[in-house]
């Protein structure tokens, strides 16, 4: 393990809220890791900000009669609250329209463009007389050449996840007028990616073929093997980042090139708020940086910010990229624009203190390797099967004995049994092989390992029956009692990364040493014999059928 990390979470468009999707595909994935890093000890920093550039930003002002700082102040709140709330632990949440951004990114380009990394080209791109508005991005739509889907964006098609031109589309026509465009000529600068393949090949195809994961390895390869192209990163457009070098009149920088400068914007950002360098956190190579992203941005975070960096020189590359598949919801494509979705800041709203609910749903069917389904019947019986009556009914037994029995006062153990010893086995064993899966980013994996241990916990109560021992063994009790206080304190540290709300709680319930860190959990008893207990209360609750069917009903259109 590296001792500085620096991990990104992808900036969100402000022009919608958060959704499960987002959830489940990037922020609840990296916000495990960082926690998990941080119990290890390590120097972290967890980045993550507003995306308030690009042509999804000016459409949504342009629809709704407002203008473009209006929507990018609305949704930069919203997200950035929600986000509080659900209780993602971002060292810093920056916005794109920030003085220190937009000088970040500008002078990138102004050293790419003095060092002779750009080429111009002068070509017919499509046009709308009738807006007086070049078309580019999500500013035109048509029908994928390469899979046929009729709304294609000018600059990638959602449905097969090709990266496309906006003149690469088939039949295209304006999102603005509906009219089908003219072409105009104009000139700009475009990143000569092809410079970059055989960096790229070695780096990614050959030095990480064993830790990157196979769909991201399968999304690279495909690409370098199509040859890459010189890409455009400036637009025609007035909202955005304007291009700082004579001849970027009325131009502005790519959306693209902008934001994942974001993450390094951010970084100076907190840098001068805490008082530190925010170098070593991108230009160490002590430090491991990971993206987490979705599936559509691994070419952005793959190949083209990667071959920026590489420009710059200085930079550190990503040790990886987990970019994860996506979530559907009851079978559904996820859709802002068709609200099919479940909006994070409502559902704070209708399961206020049920942030760990939807996290551990959202981890245990997490989309990593395939598209996966969100269902509230599924939402339901995570909760009422494993979080109720597995996690939750374990700690509450062992509480509620330990304050019938001890007063709160944890006994002397007397000998063991086998069974308490296998207990203390897989208790010891635990962390690691969560950390082992967590470090694999397998987070569904390491969220059921977490659960297994609850489960042994369980199995293990229900076995030894101290409940009918008191009377006539209180010696054989006072063992199991303090063997079972031992795994709820494992519990209590390893549930932290996927549950961090209850893990506090249960925390400051069993009045654990706070200090007790992630390597304590196999090496010392988490908790002493005479260790006075806090008070117990209940860690999660039954959900009824009938707020489900509220939440499926909301649904239907
Ligand atoms: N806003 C983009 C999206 O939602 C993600 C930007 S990630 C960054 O798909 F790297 F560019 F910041
Ligand atoms: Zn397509």
């Amino acid at each position: 393990m590296s001792k500085r990390y620096t991990l990104t979470a992808a900036l969100p468009y402000t022009n919608g809220p958060i959704h499960i999707g987002h959830l489940a595909g990037v922020y609840v994935p990296a916000d495990i890791y960082a926690r998990y890093l941080r119990l290890r000890g390590k120097e972290v920093l967890f980045i993550c900000g507003s995306d308030e550039h690009g042509v999804a930003i000016s459409m949504k002002a342009k629809k709704e009669g407002i203008t473009p700082k209006e929507v990018i102040d609305t949704y930069h709140h919203l997200i950035k609250d929600s986000f509080d709330a659900f209780g993602i632990s971002f060292d810093y949440y920056g916005r794109t329209s920030s003085d220190i951004h937009r000088e970040t990114a500008q002078s990138f380009f102004k050293k790419l463009h003095d060092t002779d990394c750009f080429e111009t080209q002068t070509t017919n791109q499509l046009y709308d007389a009738k807006e007086d508005q070049f078309l580019a991005d999500r500013y035109v739509v048509g029908t994928c050449p390469k899979c046929n889907y009729d709304e294609a964006y000018g600059d990638q098609c959602e449905a097969c996840g090709s990266s496309l031109n906006a003149t690469d589309l088939i039949e295209p026509k304006s999102a603005l007028s509906g009219e089908t465009p003219s072409m105009k000529e104009t000139t700009h600068w475009y990143l000569p990616l092809n410079r970059y393949e055989t960096f790229l090949r070695t780096w990614i195809l050959e030095g990480h073929k064993d830790d990157w994961k196979t769909n991201v390895l399968g999304q690279v390869k495909s690409w370098l093997d199509d040859g890459l192209k010189p890409r455009a990163v400036t637009r025609d457009l007035s909202w955005g980042i304007p291009v700082p070098v004579p001849g970027g009149e009325n131009k502005v920088l790519y959306v693209w090139f902008d934001a994942p400068i974001g993450y390094i914007s951010a970084t100076k950002e907190w840098a001068t708020k805490t008082g530190n360098d925010w170098k070593p956190y991108w230009q160490d190579t002590d430090t491991e940086l990971v993206h987490f992203i979705g599936k559509d941005n691994i070419v952005f975070h793959c190949i083209i910010f990667p071959a920026i960096l590489k420009a710059m020189g200085d930079y550190i590359m990503p040790k990886n990229v987990p970019a994860n598949e996506f979530l559907n919801l009851e079978g559904q494509k996820l859709s802002t624009s068709k609200n099919w979705a479940v909006w994070l800041h409502e559902y704070l709203e209708e399961f206020p203190n049920k942030q760990d609910v939807l996290r551990y749903v959202l981890t245990a069917n997490a989309p990593e390797t395939k598209d996966n389904d969100f269902t509230w019947a599924d939402f339901q019986t995570r909760n009422n099967s494993e979080l109720v009556a597995i996690f939750g009914n374990f700690v509450n037994r062992v509480m509620v004995l330990m304050y019938k029995y001890y007063d709160s006062v944890v006994p002397e153990p007397n000998s063991y049994t086998k069974a308490d010893k296998d207990a203390l086995q897989a208790l010891s064993e635990s962390p690691t092989r969560i950390a082992d899966l967590l470090e694999e980013y397998k987070f569904r994996a390491a969220s059921q390992e977490m659960m297994q241990l609850a489960r042994i916990g369980n199995k293990y109560l229900a076995d030894e029956e101290p409940w009918k021992l008191i009377k006539t063994n209180p010696e054989r009790v006072a063992t199991i009692m303090y063997t079972a206080i031992q795994l709820v304190a494992g519990l209590a540290i390893v549930s932290e990364p996927f549950l961090p709300h209850t893990a506090e709680k249960l925390q400051s319930m069993l009045k654990l040493n706070p200090n007790t860190g992630w390597e304590d959990v196999n090496k010392v008893s988490l908790i002493p014999t005479n260790h006075n207990l806090g008070e117990a209360s209940l860690l999660f609750e039954k959900i009824e059928d009938g707020i489900i069917e509220i939440q499926q009903a909301k649904l239907m259109p």
